[in-house]
């Protein structure tokens, strides 16, 4: 998996017989002795990160399990049970439930830092690929966990959400029946909600071993985006261990201490009051809202006026990411040395933090209620709608003609000919530089 040549040598005589049989040490210390490009800076941490946040959310996970009832009459109070009698519940379900939000805030920053430094481009597609599938099953996994506690906001998210099915020409209706298990969201409806909870992260975990072995055999890209000659490695590459362990672990530690905050000062934060109310059909909540980190989605489902065309917009905004390799026109990988991409790049990373806020708030919120929402105010636009609208159409232009165009025609700063070059050299570094034109794909 590694893709490097082995440097192990068993030394005991059960190394050497297990060597033979199932080479399982070897295949940890060639991962220790991984050559990474020295360069590497906590952006580049997220990975492992993320690697503790999936296995805690599936330790935590099966815990719960323990003690959780998938059935409507019983759930609610389950979960409740789990908080006030079972020893340590309250701890396991807060490191669950916000897990859930630590997972996708260092989801967003490994992506942003994949986008940021071209690591979905050539000889990288298939890393980014794989990151973009498990990135839809993890919105999955997060959406069928949001309904199990069966709270108001459980119970109206998912007929929010599955009702999205039916708008589906022809096919809808017969689709949400059988995604539903019934008519209406109901017993069959949760139990299979939680089997499925419980499945996809172990599909993730699949997943994230593929994305490693497609990491592992493409190479690691670095903050500069060029890639070492076989000539260079001796100089510009160190081995992971002990040098990214300790790095990792560093900020592993700082991640954790922002996780406990959470945890045992406000565990309920980033939850919603309404989901300590059980579920109740009769009842509408005033204002239905998903979880922080479905936001800027739910804003673009909400973009369009059409249900069907809201639909499509959505998923669009996850699918443009699986073509990004192909859309971006640059041969320079990272932005450090593309400054015009770098201002659109700042500009989609506000996008998205006004697309969640936008999604946060009631769709027709109007400064004057009962005025059209395209009414002129005192100069300003009658509702907020029109700037969830800007920000979509800002998503798709991000993609679809920012890319490509600028790509083409930006005129990017030299690159440095090795990654040791801007630290070795001081401030004349790029004296020795190479157009970005001599970095070639692949
Ligand atoms: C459970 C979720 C994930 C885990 C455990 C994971 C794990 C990792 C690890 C350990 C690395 C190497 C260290 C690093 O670069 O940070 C990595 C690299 C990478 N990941 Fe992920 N990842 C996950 C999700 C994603 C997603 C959602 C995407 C994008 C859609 C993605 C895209 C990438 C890319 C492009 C690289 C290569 C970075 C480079 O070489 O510059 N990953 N991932």
């Amino acid at each position: 998996m590694s893709g490097h040549e082995s440097t192990y040598v068993p030394k005991t005589g059960v190394e050497k017989w297990l060597d033979t049989r199932l080479p399982i040490v070897r295949f940890g210390a060639d991962y220790l002795a991984l050559p990474t490009p020295k360069n590497l800076n906590y952006w580049y941490t997220f990975g492992a990160i993320l690697s503790i946040c999936l296995v805690t959310q599936i330790a935590t996970g099966i815990f719960l399990a323990m003690h959780y009832q998938p059935n409507t009459a019983m759930a609610f109070a389950s979960v409740e049970r789990i908080m006030r009698d079972v020893n340590g519940g309250w701890l396991i379900r807060y490191v669950h439930a916000n897990g859930a939000s630590m997972f996708f805030v260092a989801v967003y920053i490994h992506m942003l830092r994949g986008l940021y430094y071209g690591s979905y481009k050539a000889p990288r597609e298939m890393i980014w690929i794989l990151g973009c599938i498990i990135f839809f099953l993890m919105i999955a996994t997060a959406f069928l966990g949001y309904v199990l506690p069966w709270g108001q906001m459980s119970y109206w998210g998912a007929e929010v959400i599955t009702n999205l099915i039916g708008a589906i020409p022809l096919i809808g209706e017969p689709v949400l029946i059988w995604l539903r298990g019934g008519p209406a969201i109901d017993n069959a409806t949760l139990n299979r909600f939680f089997s499925l909870h419980y499945l996809l992260p172990f599909v993730i975990f699949g997943v994230v071993v593929l994305h490693l072995w497609a990491l592992h055999t493409a190479g690691q890209n670095n903050p500069v985006g060029i890639l070492i000659p076989k000539e260079r490695e001796k100089k510009d590459m160190v081995p992971f261990h002990p040098y990214y362990t300790v790095k990792d672990g560093f900020a592993l530690l700082i991640f954790l201490m922002m996780f406990s905050w959470f945890v045992f000062f406000m565990p309920n934060a980033l939850g919603h009051a309404d989901n300590y109310i059980p579920a109740n059909p009769l009842v509408t909540p005033a204002h239905i809202v998903p979880e922080w980190y479905m936001l800027p989605f739910y804003a673009i489902l909400r973009a369009v006026p059409d249900k069907f065309g809201g639909v499509v917009a959505m998923f669009g905004a996850i699918g443009v990411l699986f073509i990004l390799p192909w859309l971006d026109t640059s041969k320079v990988r990272s932005m450090r040395y593309r400054p015009t991409m770098k201002i659109f790049y700042m500009l989609f990373v506000l996008n998205g933090l006004i697309l969640g806020w936008c999604g946060g708030q009631l769709p027709d919120a109007q400064v004057v209620p009962g005025m059209p929402s395209f009414t002129l105010i005192d100069g300003q636009l009658n509702s907020y709608l029109w700037l969830t609208r800007l920000a979509t159409l800002y998503y798709f232009a991000f993609f679809f003609v920012i890319l490509p165009f600028v790509g083409l025609r930006e005129t990017p700063l030299k690159i440095p000919a090795s990654i040791s070059e801007p630290v070795l050299s001081g401030p004349d570094a790029m004296s020795g530089a190479v157009p970005a034109q001599a970095e070639k794909k692949g």
